[in-house]
């Protein structure tokens, strides 16, 4: 049975895990790729494109906007770029799913097209915060409503923007990216500083499709009017995914656990920092050849971890790691402290309420913060947790389940396959003892 069929896990008690296990594309990678793909001059071949619904929803929308995307084969993708000024409107409004990547995205993309587009999404998606978009992209001219700050968000044509030097309020890689994109229709040099540094995957890319970008410590800048030239992207495993079992690995790969050809971009590898912090044994062999991403193979070994107070800093650069970081914390000896982290509380759920609750019914005593969580190590296990439709904190919950002392019961994971549609699979192949229940 798929994830996407199943209504929730059940996971008995593991005790042990190991092999060595390669994870899918990665979700931001996959969604930039087919983007800047449909508005560049040429064709693109993404290599390892992720097949989750998130990324189908980019893939869809960009179709309904007039590109041309073929597959020929598994994790492969053709974009045929429509090129400057070859987008044209979607008859209907664009569903974005879950996923909040595409449609900020998107708001950027299409803020400087010369006709009207709306965007919305599921039930999830409808409740985040997209005003964080939506100002800067006014202040360069394009009009944007929200309903109350959330979607559906209302682009109408406009065909004039102008550059700005933003400073981000948060430190947000979506927002980032969305200006970055918008800026390549503006007129002139478009600036945009982050608090903190951010996954920079947008900009990366960009380079690669023959965009002059700048970087200068904490600012990024772009000219716009530049054409982008369609290019090869291989997309790495995604270190988002590969963390579930990297913190399985610590908490219970006695002899070893391998997850192969994951992303190390050092924007998105905080998780290995903080857990390293703690004790692990984390082994990071880098591959030879890989193109705009850094690529390795990651090995890692049960260690006893201990709490720690986690510095600030790493926390933008773990951000979608967080919840299962806190099952490592969970599995600890003492006290762990995360703050900085009220970002988590506007993801696809309100992580840290939706972690803290979960914790607390498997046995494991954790204090919500206003930005953070507080966790006492120990006393982890077992009970039923619900996912509040969030595929992360549904994928958390799994990991529990190589400490727990009786079974886990996940409730609700059919959002599991907006990024990892074959969890299950690779949950048992590491060892978890995993029931799915049906929808
Ligand atoms: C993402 C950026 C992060 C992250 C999200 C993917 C991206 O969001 O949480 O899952 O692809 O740019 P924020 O930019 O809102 O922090």
């Amino acid at each position: 049975m798929s994830s996407a069929a199943s209504s929730g896990y059940v996971f008995a008690p593991t005790g042990t895990v190991g092999g060595s296990l390669a994870v899918p594309g990665d979700k931001s990678i996959s969604h930039r790729a087919l983007m800047l793909g449909g508005i560049a001059r040429g064709t693109t071949r993404i290599n390892g494109f992720l097949d989750s619904a998130d990324c189908r929803a980019t893939l869809e929308a960009l179709r309904a906007l007039g590109v041309r995307v073929e597959r020929p084969g598994a994790g492969e993708i053709l974009v045929s770029g429509a090129g400057p000024g070859g987008l044209r409107a979607s008859a209907l409004a664009l569903d974005m799913g879950n996923a909040g990547t595409a449609m900020r995205l998107f708001m950027g993309l299409l803020a400087g097209q010369p006709f009207d587009a709306t965007l919305v999404g599921d039930e999830s998606l409808m409740r985040r915060p997209m005003e964080r978009v939506a100002k800067p992209l006014r202040l360069m001219g394009a009009r944007i409503d929200t309903e109350e700050g959330h979607p559906p968000v209302r682009i109408h044509g406009s065909t004039a923007l102008r550059a700005i030097d933003y400073l981000l309020p948060m430190a947000s890689a979506q927002v980032k990216s969305a200006i970055l994109l918008a800026g390549l229709h503006a007129n002139g040099l478009t600036r945009v500083t982050e608090p903190a540094p951010t996954r920079d995957h947008t900009e990366r890319m960009l380079q690669a499709f023959g965009v002059e970008l700048e970087r200068r410590g904490p600012t990024v800048s772009v000219r716009g009017g530049q054409t982008l030239r369609g290019t090869v992207v291989s997309v790495p495993g995604d270190i988002s995914s590969a963390a579930f079992f990297i913190v399985a690995g610590c908490l219970a790969a006695n002899a070893g656990l391998t997850i192969r050809g994951v992303g190390v971009n050092p924007t998105r590898t905080g998780l290995i920092d903080m857990l390293r912090l703690m004790g692990a044994a984390i082994d990071i062999k880098p591959l030879l050849g890989a193109g705009a991403e850094p690529m390795a193979d990651i090995t890692v070994r049960a260690a006893p971890l201990h709490g720690v107070v986690v510095p600030e800093h790493l926390v933008p650069l773990a951000i979608d790691e967080l919840p299962v970081f806190f099952i490592a914390a969970a599995c600890a000896r003492g006290e762990t402290l995360v703050t900085g982290a009220a970002e988590l509380r506007v993801k696809e759920s309100d992580r840290l309420a939706a972690m803290a609750a979960g914790l607390t019914a498997v046995g494991v005593q954790c204090e919500l913060l206003p930005d953070g969580l507080r966790i006492q190590g120990g006393g982890l296990r077992g009970g039923r947790v619900h996912s509040h439709g969030d595929h992360r904190v549904a994928m958390a919950f799994a990991i529990a389940s190589v400490r727990a002392t009786a079974p886990i019961e996940v409730e609700d994971v059919a959002n599991v396959g907006t990024s990892f549609p074959d969890f299950p699979a690779a949950a048992r192949a590491i060892g978890l003892k995993l029931r799915e229940q049906g929808a």
